[in-house]
C-alpha cells in the first residue's frame, strides 16, 4: 500500500535569519508549539523542527531551521543553507540596525542557495508600538525592491505568525 505523505515529498525546508535577538527562535516557538519565552537565551548551533500545515486541503511538513544571529555561535553556513527551499529574513521594527543588517543576510542566503529560494522579509516585535524605529513602508519598500514577500509580526501576541509561515510554504507547493 502507498501513501503518499510515507516520502518527502511535501516537507519543505526553510531556514531562519537575522540579527541576534530579533525573535528568531520565538517566532520558530511560536509557529511550532505556540510558546514564547520572555527571557530566551541566544540559540547556540542548530536547532530545527517539523510543523505540519494544510495547504489546499493537503497535509505537508514545514521543517524550520534556526541558529545563532550570532557569528560565534553559528552553525556551519553551508550545511544550515542545504537544500532550503524557503526563508525567512527577520528584524526588529524596534531597533533599526537590524533592518540595516537585511542586505548582509540577503547576500549572504543568496551565496548558499539558489536565488529562487521563496523569501520573506519579515519586520517583527510589532507590538512594540511605542519604540518602533522602522516603518511599515519602509519594510514594504525593501521588500518590493529585493522582491521579497513582507510582513510584520509579533512572536509575543502571535499575529501574523503562521501566516508568514503559510505566504512561504504555499509559494513554494
Ligand atoms: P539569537 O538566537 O541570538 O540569534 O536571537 P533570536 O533572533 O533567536 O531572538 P529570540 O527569539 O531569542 O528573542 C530575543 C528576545 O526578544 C527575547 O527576550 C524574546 O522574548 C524577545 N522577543 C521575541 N519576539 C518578540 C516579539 O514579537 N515581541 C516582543 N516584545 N519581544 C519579542
Ligand atoms: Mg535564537
Amino acid at each position: 500500500f502507498y501513501s503518499e505523505d510515507s516520502g518527502d515529498d511535501y516537507l519543505f525546508k526553510i531556514v531562519l535569519l537575522g540579527d541576534s535577538g530579533v525573535g528568531k527562535s520565538n517566532l520558530l516557538a511560536r509557529f511550532a508549539r505556540n510558546e514564547f519565552y520572555s527571557n530566551s537565551k541566544s540559540t547556540i548551533g542548530v536547532e530545527f523542527q517539523t510543523q505540519k500545515m494544510e495547504i489546499n486541503g493537503k497535509e505537508v511538513k514545514a521543517q524550520v531551521w534556526d541558529t545563532a544571529g550570532q557569528e560565534r555561535f553559528r552553525a556551519v553556513t553551508s550545511a544550515y543553507y542545504r537544500g532550503a527551499v524557503g526563508a525567512l529574513v527577520v528584524y526588529d521594527i524596534s531597533r533599526r540596525q537590524t533592518f540595516d543588517s537585511v542586505g548582509r543576510w540577503l547576500h549572504e542566503l543568496h551565496t548558499h542557495c539558489d536565488m529562487n529560494v521563496v523569501t520573506i522579509l519579515v519586520g517583527n516585535k510589532k507590538d512594540l508600538k511605542d519604540a518602533r524605529e522602522v516603518s511599515t513602508a519602509d519594510g514594504k519598500s525593501l521588500a518590493e525592491s529585493e522582491t521579497l514577500f513582507f510582513t510584520e509580526t509579533s512572536a509575543l501576541d502571535s499575529s501574523n505568525v503562521n501566516a508568514a509561515f503559510q505566504t512561504i510554504v504555499k509559494e513554494i507547493y
